[in-house]
């Protein structure tokens, strides 16, 4: 067969299948997402993280003694290597973003087999981001609390407390949301490596870098700065018509595959609001999706009929911020989360063995010739 001379370019890949995948279902129509055959609102809110990655790589929830043994493993390999602390302390200097702190320190998990270096990147993302995070704002990194599972051992990480039950099953409940999507950008960016059979290293490294974009994992900061930037209601409606007359996007809203609203959203909602319990916490909430309604009422008048509707990132804004957590931390706390479909991905795509390799339509010249220079 040859390439390059044909049809049947798909811009964006747009509705082409390209894997065959039992780790998560998007129903875009129903608005329905099925994670490891549990739909997310059963899953999310219930399960441990080291559970829903275990379901993840093993297709089943596992017993007592597995989950105990799981856990212990994943908390045995959070700590970092002298390297990866070395790189963290160069580059923190240069005052690097933490996404691309994030994809250097990431690269610097020691090479083994791949149950190795999926067990290493799940344990080892949070302890990066919370070292790093901790350092560009001069502070020593806290040692991580093996005794804690992890995402309760990721929050005492970034703050050096011991967080209370309610914060620990927000952040659960968020990274068991957003481990897997379908083949989203950055899983698909992991498969395309591991199906060349390079390593699960890797994999997370290119990923990572595919998260970062902000029609990925990149939205949800600007979302929160939005609604802080408007401040108050009465500035909401000429602030967002303003940014679209300037042809931008808003930031948590639209999806390629949702054409209804994004099942994940009321889950972290729902999360997000125990979060929100003052009197002057409950006015930014209350703003919040103020702000959101207007929203969509505007991307409907914008492009009528198309219906794009609130994504992940919006409410994942909320609910980090709810958290605590700075707004450069939000797209470092998905990657945290979405380790744990890349990595399954990773073995899925290992055991198919298949090397990905599309093929592209040639659109250029072809007759020129060399003149002499
Ligand atoms: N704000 C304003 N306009 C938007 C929009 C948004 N959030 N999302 C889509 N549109 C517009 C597009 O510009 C496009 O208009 P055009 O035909 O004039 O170019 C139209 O709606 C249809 O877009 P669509 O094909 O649905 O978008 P996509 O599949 O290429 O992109 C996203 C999907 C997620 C990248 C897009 O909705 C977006 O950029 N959203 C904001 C970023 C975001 O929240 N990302 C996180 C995703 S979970």
């Amino acid at each position: 067969m040859s390439e390059g001379f044909g049809t049947g370019f798909v811009a964006g890949l747009e509705d082409v299948v390209a894997a065959e995948t039992r780790l998560s279902g998007v129903d875009g129509e129903a608005g329905e997402l099925i994670i490891g055959g549990f739909p997310v609102e059963e899953l999310a809110g219930r399960a441990s993280f080291e559970e829903t990655v275990y379901l993840l790589w093993h297709d089943v929830l596992p017993d007592a003694g597995q989950l105990a043994h799981f856990r212990e493993e994943l908390a045995g390999r959070r700590e970092l290597s002298r390297a990866t602390m070395d790189l963290l302390r160069d580059v923190v200097a240069e005052e690097v973003p933490v996404m691309d702190a994030l994809r250097m320190a990431a690269g610097t998990v020691s090479p083994g087999t791949d149950e190795e270096e999926a067990l290493d990147s799940v344990a080892s993302l949070p302890t990066i981001v919370a070292a790093y995070s901790r350092m560009l704002e001069g502070e020593e990194p806290v040692d991580p609390d093996p005794e804690l599972g992890h995402a309760g051992n990721y929050l005492y990480m970034l703050t050096g407390e011991v967080p209370g039950a309610e914060f620990r099953r927000a952040l659960e409940t968020y990274l068991n949301a957003v481990s897997d999507h379908g083949m989203n950008a950055s899983s698909f960016v992991a498969r395309v490596i591991v199906s060349t059979r390079s390593d699960f290293v890797s994999a997370v490294v290119g990923a990572i870098g595919a998260l970062k974009g902000p029609l990925h994992g990149g939205a949800p900061g600007p979302a929160l700065d939005v609604v802080f930037e408007i401040g108050d209601m009465s500035r909401a409606e000429a602030y967002l018509r303003e940014k679209l007359g300037r042809g931008e996007r808003l930031m948590g809203f639209g999806h390629r595959i949702y054409r209804v609203r994004d099942p994940r959203a009321d889950v972290l909602a729902a999360a997000a609001e125990r979060l929100y319990t003052t009197d002057g916490d409950r006015e930014f909430y209350e703003l919040a999706l103020g702000v959101e309604q207007t929203a969509l009422r505007l991307l409907e008048e914008h492009r009528p009929g198309r219906n794009l509707q609130t994504n992940v990132e919006f409410y994942t804004a909320l609910l980090l911020h709810g958290l605590g957590l700075p707004t450069q931390l939000f797209t470092p706390t998905f990657a945290a989360g979405r380790v744990a479909g890349w990595t399954a991905h990773c073995f899925e795509q290992r055991a198919l063995d298949r090397l990905i390799r599309p093929q592209s339509v040639y659109v250029g010249s072809k007759d020129r010739r060399w003149a002499a220079r």
